[in-house]
């Protein structure tokens, strides 16, 4: 049981995803001051008949970036391109979709930490004056050509902002960080989802199921949709909180929200006893590969101070051993 609460937290079902996907401000929950900000650089650009600034949102796995840039599309009454920087191998990958734009255009680029180095210098000039510098030959013979391209809006999402270089951040005129939501946030999330899934969802259990999801829209969902096939098996409409619980314990995520993954994260750094420990001996101990550690695991317990990071290591904090309800051993190891 467990194996499969992992293998579907990775492959989570795009097109149950996508069908809850808000397409406008009015549906997308939380990340007040975010929304305030966007609504009024849209207003702005709408009103000087301009296009929107380039915009990167970075945060954690699961908190809507992909959601918010279709939104910006949706309101700014543009056409959205959406590609993710693996993808974009060669310098002409990223030539031909940015010659393919037309006025106006909203190009989102996910995973934007991963474009190499040559990638990025095709962006600079395209982001900054619309001009493509494409280089012609090589040696003294090398020439640029410049293309114009028309005007569009860069949006970048990233789990790691501090891996952008430091150029290519600077070419966002605007930058937000997501947040991770309120569980009273979750559950309105959660009781609009239902609705959309022709089911209603009583308070308490959409605050059960929030309580349950750390602080993810994406957790939240994925559990809506076992609690959904619970209430379904039992002829139910309307999802219960007794209903909800039943199939949260079923799945084996526990009152603090952690999962499988996350209990087998944090028993391996407790039994480390305060001994900091790398990011691959990690991976290797989980047999999980290092980046969905650091992206899909360990942003909701560094920022719930379940964990620490340091220079040397990853370190369990007190709260991680009360919350497996081990007893705290002092650092063993410090020198
Ligand atoms: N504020 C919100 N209100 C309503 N639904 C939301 C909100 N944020 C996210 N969701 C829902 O949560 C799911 C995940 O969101 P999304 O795909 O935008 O996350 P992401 O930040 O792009 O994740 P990743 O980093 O993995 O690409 C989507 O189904 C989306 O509809
Ligand atoms: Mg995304």
């Amino acid at each position: 049981m467990d194996r499969i609460v992992e293998i579907e937290k990775y492959s989570f079902d795009e097109t149950y995803e996508n069908s809850l996907r808000p397409s406008s401000f009015d549906g997308y929950i939380g990340q007040e001051s975010i929304k305030k900000n966007l609504n009024v650089f849209i207003a702005a650009a709408k009103k000087r008949n301009e296009c929107l600034d380039h915009i990167l949102f970075s945060g954690p796995a699961g908190l809507g970036k992909t959601t918010l840039a279709n939104i910006i599309s949706y309101e700014m009454g543009a056409n959205i391109k959406t590609t993710a920087a693996p993808m974009i191998e060669k310098s002409g990958d990223l030539a031909a979709i940015l010659t393919n734009l037309s006025e106006g255009d909203v190009l989102f680029i996910d995973e934007i930490h991963r474009l190499s180095p040559a990638i990025e210098e095709v962006l600079y000039p395209a982001m900054e004056d619309y001009r493509l510098d494409i280089i012609i030959g090589s040696g003294p013979a090398a020439q640029t050509i410049k293309i114009d391209l028309p005007k569009f809006t860069l949006i970048g999402a990233t789990t790691r902002a501090g891996m952008l270089s430091n150029p290519l951040r600077d070419r966002f005129g605007m930058q937000f960080r997501l947040e991770f939501y309120k569980d009273s946030e979750l559950a309105t999330i959660l009781q609009k989802a239902a609705l959309k899934l022709n089911k209603t969802c009583e308070e308490d259990a959409a605050l059960e199921i929030a309580k349950r999801s750390r602080s993810t829209p994406r957790i939240a969902l994925r559990l809506l949709k076992r609690v959904r096939d619970f209430a379904d098996v039992n002829d139910e409409k309307n999802i219960t909180l007794k209903r909800a619980n039943e199939a949260l314990n079923s799945l084996g995520v526990n009152e603090l929200g952690f999962d499988a993954m996350d209990l087998r994260y944090l028993e391996l750094l407790t039994a480390a006893k305060q001994k900091p420990m790398g990011l691959a001996s990690i991976a290797a101990a989980l047999s999980e590969d290092e980046n969905t550690i650091e992206d899909v695991i360990e942003p909701y317990l560094l920022a719930n101070g379940y964990i620490e990071r340091t220079a040397k290591g990853r370190i369990a904090s007190h709260k991680s051993f009360s919350a497996l309800k081990l007893k705290y051993q002092k650092n063993l190891f410090e020198e």
